[in-house]
Order: structure tokens, then C-alpha cells, then sequence
């Protein structure tokens, strides 16, 4: 019996990190947004923020709408080509009164949510606000600060709460890193 579990070398962050981080999270964006004036919608970055979005939008308690986009950047293997396509796009008629968040499961090189958020503000949205679960800062190819981020990560390819290797491993409940030799082999 094979377990995808098997694969995994190290685990970077637990499920109970994982709890502790999205309420802390939560708590940032509710203080944020608590305002009558505001719209929220968190825009889920399909397919990987998947997870982090689900248990972030249920610890939130100011009014919140949800919405999914879909970016994908040409890559090969554990690398980014650093062109990203929108393959899903936001229709909201409304989009001048809305308050974006993008949530994303993490930002490597920063090309991904720098291009998103220009789209969104040119696309007539009110604010437009980042938020990431994981941070590779280390790896920045373009200046972006999220302005709301669950952990910083070393420079190595980890699976698991969403991110995928192959479109494996989305499943675990916890971050991990892959064995080198998964996919190197
Ligand atoms: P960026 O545009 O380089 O910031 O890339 C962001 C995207 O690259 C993420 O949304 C992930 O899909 C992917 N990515 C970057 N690092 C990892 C990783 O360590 N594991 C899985 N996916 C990753
Ligand atoms: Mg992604």
C-alpha cells in the first residue's frame, strides 16, 4: 500500500499551527474590514488556496462574499516561467464597490499576486488587498509585501493544505516538504 504521506521528508507546518495561524488571520481581517462602508469578497486563487480559503472564511465575522479566479503560470516542474494567464476571470458587475482580498497559498517569486492585483485595480475594483498563507520571500523576482501572511518558509518545494507537485498531494492536512527524490526521479 503506497501512501502519499510516504513522500513527504519534513513537516513544515502543522495542522495545529495551521488552526493557530488562519484564527490569527481572521481576527487581522475582521479588525480590517470591520467598517460599514466596506464590501468585503475574498477571491480565492484556484486551485491551491482552495484549503487555506475554506478554513479562513469560516473564522471570519464581518460580512464576506467569496469568489475564485484562476491564474496559471507556464512552468515546468518545481519552477515558474514568470508569464501568467487568467484561464478563470472575476465577472462581477459590481466590481467598483467591491473590497478584494486575494487569497493565495504562497508567493515565491511574487509575479502570480503582482499581476492579479494590477488586473483587479484595473479592472475598477474599490481596494484590492493580498493575503498568503505561505511566504518564500527568499525567492522574490518582483517587490510584493502581502499584506496579510500566515508563515514564512525556506527556499524548498512543499505540498500538502492545497499545493500540489503534479497535482498530488493537495490533499494533506499539513505542509510538508517533498522528498527531493519525488521529483528529480
Ligand atoms: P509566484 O508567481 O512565483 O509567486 O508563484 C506562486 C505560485 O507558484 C503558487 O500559487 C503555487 O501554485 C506555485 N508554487 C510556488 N512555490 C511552490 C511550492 O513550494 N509548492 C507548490 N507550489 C508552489
Ligand atoms: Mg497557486
Amino acid at each position: 500500500m503506497k501512501y502519499v504521506k510516504d513522500d513527504i521528508a519534513e513537516i513544515l507546518v502543522s495542522e495545529e499551527e495551521i488552526d493557530r495561524i488562519t484564527t490569527r488571520i481572521a481576527k487581522e481581517i475582521d479588525e480590517d474590514y470591520k467598517g460599514e462602508d466596506k464590501k468585503l469578497v475574498l477571491v480565492c486563487i484556484l486551485k491551491g488556496s482552495l484549503v487555506f480559503m475554506g478554513d479562513l472564511m469560516k473564522k471570519i465575522t464581518v460580512p464576506v462574499e467569496i469568489d475564485c479566479m484562476k491564474a496559471s503560470s507556464y512552468g515546468v516542474g518545481t519552477e515558474s516561467s514568470g508569464q501568467i494567464n487568467i484561464t478563470l476571470d472575476l465577472l462581477r458587475p459590481d466590481i467598483k464597490e467591491c473590497d478584494i482580498l486575494i487569497v493565495e497559498d504562497i508567493v515565491d517569486s511574487g509575479i502570480t499576486l503582482t499581476h492579479l492585483t494590477k488586473y483587479l485595480l484595473m479592472k475598477g475594483a474599490k481596494s484590492v488587498k493580498t493575503c498568503t498563507f505561505l511566504d518564500k520571500p527568499s525567492r522574490r523576482r518582483v517587490e510584493i509585501t502581502p499584506d496579510y501572511c500566515g508563515v514564512e518558509i525556506p527556499d524548498e518545494f512543499v505540498v500538502g493544505y492545497g499545493l500540489d507537485y503534479a497535482e498530488m498531494y493537495r490533499a494533506l492536512p499539513f505542509v510538508g516538504v517533498l522528498k527531493p527524490e519525488v521529483y528529480t526521479k
